[in-house]
């Protein structure tokens, strides 16, 4: 049964049900691929706490997602399907899993940064395609 998101559990379980649809994805899977051999769990842990700060403000995430994904573009090209699938697997997460303030709020950050991530790191020639 669909839940509010309560506490740190709760994003622990949004971040690996949505990392691992992500994983198995045609479009998104291949960007992970060497995450996913590498450091999966320290990644899965990361955005624990980025998710948790953008909820909770715990203040425990003091990386810069920006700067990691234009050096991610520099090497694996990102592009506008890639960041619309992103946002679909993310909003079908929280809608499956979750319900309430904590879960629309949470959409609408991811919406807010994956469009500021766009804007900053896309060509404009990109952003239209
Ligand atoms: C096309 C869409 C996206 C792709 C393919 C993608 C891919 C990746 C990959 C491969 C990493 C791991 C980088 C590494 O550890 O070397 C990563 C990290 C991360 N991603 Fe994304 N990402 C996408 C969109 C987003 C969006 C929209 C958000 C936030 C709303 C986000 C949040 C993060 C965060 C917080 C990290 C960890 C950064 C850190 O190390 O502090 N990503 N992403």
């Amino acid at each position: 049964m669909k839940k509010e998101i309560e506490g740190f559990e709760d994003v622990q379980l949004l971040v690996r049900s949505f990392y691992n649809k992500v994983l198995g994805d045609q479009t998104l899977g291949h960007y992970f691929a060497y995450v996913a051999a590498h450091h999966w769990n320290t990644h899965l842990e990361i955005l624990d706490r980025f998710w948790s700060n953008v909820i909770f403000y715990t203040g425990d995430y003091d990386g810069n997602p920006l700067e990691t994904h234009k050096i991610l573009h520099h090497f694996k090209a990102l592009n506008k399907p890639a960041f619309e699938r992103w946002l679909h697997l993310f909003n079908e997460t929280v809608n499956e899993l979750f319900t309430g303030d904590k879960a629309e709020l949470v959409k609408q950050r991811a919406l807010s940064i994956a469009t500021i991530m766009q804007i900053k790191i896309l060509s404009d020639t990109e952003l239209k395609l």
